[in-house]
């Protein structure tokens, strides 16, 4: 990882769960990390306590990943600020309770917004902005899901898992066709413990009672997968990963 001291990076939802433990990692590490989230409260407090640790830093920025012009606020905010991006993990991602059947369409709409368009939005701006800084050894980082490898009973959140994983082999063929050497990786989680579910199920029940029926992949799992990722010597891509509990029979 001594390579990645001191380069910037782009965490979205990086306030709490699975985005929070990469920020903090990527910190560790000594990488200067924007972290961007809707709310800009928890972000903050993250910040002194990571910052006083070190030895890399951490610099809260409120995005709502939806939004494309938000998004290009934050890419600015980042090339005024640090002049250039070197790794950008594409972590936020919602889901909620809906189906095919009786769901809304703006329900579906603000998923795939987010969960899609807003990422590949993140992705094309990182490689304008590390063109644009000369760099050509960056990475993007998206975090899909296993529900992105199989249907699951979420059939919309399942839909936009499925699009990024085409749209991560996608940004692949085309870096490879530019002769860039800027990789990109999906990293596929089965069940982690986060507010995920909570939120989706606006049920605290349901969450915990998931939860309690195996031992579930905590959100460092993640974001060790993220390191080791990013690890890798540059001639290596490691473009796919699939992570779940032990204990997750589907
Ligand atoms: N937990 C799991 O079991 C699991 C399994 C497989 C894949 N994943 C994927 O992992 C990723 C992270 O999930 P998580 O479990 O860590 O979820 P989480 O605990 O609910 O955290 C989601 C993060 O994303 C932010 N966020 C939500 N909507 C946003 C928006 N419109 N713009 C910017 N940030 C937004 C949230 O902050 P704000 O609300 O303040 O914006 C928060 O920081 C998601 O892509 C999810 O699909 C999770």
């Amino acid at each position: 990882m001594e390579r990645w001291n001191g380069k910037v990076a782009l965490v979205t939802g990086g306030s709490v769960g699975i985005g929070k433990a990469t920020v903090e990692k990527l910190v560790h590490y000594g990488m200067k990390v924007v972290a961007c989230a809707r709310n800009l409260e928890p972000l903050n407090e993250m910040v002194a306590e990571l910052n006083k640790k070190g030895p890399g830093e951490m610099v809260p920025f409120k995005c709502d990943c939806s939004k494309e012009e938000e998004i290009l606020e934050m890419f600015d905010f980042i090339k005024q600020k640090f002049g250039a991006i070197h790794v950008c993990v594409n972590n936020a991602g919602m889901s909620f309770e809906t189906s095919i059947l009786s769901g809304k369409t703006e329900d579906w709409k603000y998923m795939f917004d987010l969960n899609v368009i807003g990422v590949c939005v993140c992705m094309r701006e990182s490689v304008k902005l590390m063109k644009f800084a000369g760099v050509d050894d960056g990475h993007i980082i998206n975090i899909g899901s296993l529900a992105g490898k199989k249907v699951s009973n979420k059939p919309l959140y399942s839909g936009t898992k499925f699009a990024l994983q085409a749209l991560n082999e996608g940004l692949r063929m085309e870096l490879c066709a530019a002769k860039s050497h800027i990789r990109s990786t999906i990293i596929c989680p089965g069940f982690v413990v986060t507010d995920f579910l909570y939120r989706m199920y606006k049920n605290k029940e349901v969450g915990d009672k998931l939860f309690d029926s195996m031992e579930c992949l905590k959100s460092e799992d993640i974001a060790d997968c993220v390191i080791y990722v990013l690890g890798a010597p540059a001639h290596v891509e490691i473009n796919d990963v699939l992570i779940r509990p032990t204990e997750q029979a589907l």
